[in-house]
């Protein structure tokens, strides 16, 4: 029914109903949001500002979350249970999320017991969904964002001797590299085979990586990094961390959404910049920067398109059901498990 009111009648649409919500409806909205979608957002961020903003958020009686279904999940679970947590296409979910589900977490945890005794601590990318991260909660462990990955694995190590990194074995690896942990210390555990890819002595292991992935950070490769080093070679290059190690290697940055947004705002008229992320926010990074050559470290650009399913159309579809009183697309966490995902999330919020 949207496809026969033009852009701008939707955009009208979408800012009344705002205006006659008031403070009662809260929209935050992932960076890696479309423009048509950021633009209406009370406030944008990486996830850990999105998880620490809902945290704070006590009056919006409706959030109606810009985002990918895991960080919906994160808002219910750190909101009151009056406040009631929107996702406007149910379709927006993460596959760096789904790749590790809490029967495999279970079944994996059980050999790693066996083969390490009590000595590890599960932390978990908040890219995860709510059922690992009451997981992780419930055996004394924490959640991470790619803003604070360091500190929270340095905290971990205070705790026990190992590490079992979920889900994204790219950020988990690139992070214990920075603490100077040798990649011959890090094993990892493929969940489809229920085993370790590793090729030492497993006594050796201080990081076990689960096998996951970003499908759209993969996309940044070492070709595209010699590309750019031949053609512009004073071009600066800066990824996030869920692209693979020799990525981040080769790069001169590497960081969270925010710190690629706050560095680039930092750097000089005139400097130039290949950016490894996602596209949306890569063409509103050149588009706030005319006096920087910025490109995308990928000249396919980049897209997330579970993070593309929240369209103007889909907006306007959630307001307008509350607007007739209807909540459509709530995301209610199990109370069990959100009190288990609680105890990692407030790990990591009192650290961050
Ligand atoms: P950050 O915004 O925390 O850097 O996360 C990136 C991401 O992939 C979210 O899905
Ligand atoms: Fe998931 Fe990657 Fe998309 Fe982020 S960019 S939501 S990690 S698939």
């Amino acid at each position: 029914e949207y496809k026969t009111l033009s852009v701008a009648e939707m955009e009208q649409r979408v800012r009344e109903i705002k205006n006659s919500f008031g403070e009662k409806l809260f929209i935050p909205g992932h960076h890696y949001q479309k423009d048509e979608v950021i633009q209406f957002a009370d406030t944008t961020g990486d996830s850990l500002q999105l998880a620490q903003i809902s945290a704070q958020n006590k009056n919006a009686e409706y959030i109606v979350f810009c985002g990918v279904h895991f960080m919906a999940e994160t808002a219910d679970i750190l909101t009151n249970p009056n406040q009631r947590v929107i996702l406007p296409d149910m379709r927006a979910g993460c596959s760096m999320a789904d790749m590790a589900n809490i029967e495999q977490t279970e079944r994996g945890w059980n050999t790693m017991q066996q083969v390490f005794g009590d000595t590890i601590i599960p932390l978990t990318y908040v890219n995860s969904t709510a059922a690992i991260k009451a997981f992780v909660g419930r055996n004394g462990g924490a959640t991470v964002t790619s803003s604070n990955a360091k500190p929270m694995l340095e905290w971990a190590f205070t705790q026990k001797q190992r590490i079992l990194f979920l889900p994204d074995q790219h950020l988990g690896r690139n992070t214990a590299f920075d603490l100077g942990i040798p990649l011959d210390e890090m094993a990892v555990w493929n969940p489809i085979t229920d085993a370790f890819e590793y090729n030492g002595n497993l006594n050796d292991v201080k990081v076990i990586l689960w096998k996951g992935h970003c499908s759209v950070h993969e996309n940044f490769t070492v070709n595209n990094i010699n590309d750019i080093r031949k053609d512009e070679p004073d071009m600066n290059i800066i990824v996030h961390p869920e692209c693979t190690r020799e990525v981040v290697a080769l790069s001169d940055y590497a960081g969270s959404t925010k710190y690629i947004i706050d560095t680039i705002d930092k750097a000089p008229s005139g400097s130039k910049w290949a950016i490894g992320t996602e596209m949306n926010l890569v063409k509103r990074i050149i588009n706030n920067h005319p006096d920087k050559k910025i490109v995308s470290l990928n000249p396919h650009m980049c897209p997330c398109l579970t993070m593309n399913r929240i369209d103007l159309p889909h907006l306007l579809w959630a307001l307008e059901s509350l607007e007739k009183g209807e909540v459509i697309n709530e995301i209610k966490v199990d109370a069990t498990i959100a009190k288990d995902a609680t105890l990692a999330l407030e790990r990591m919020l009192a650290r961050a």
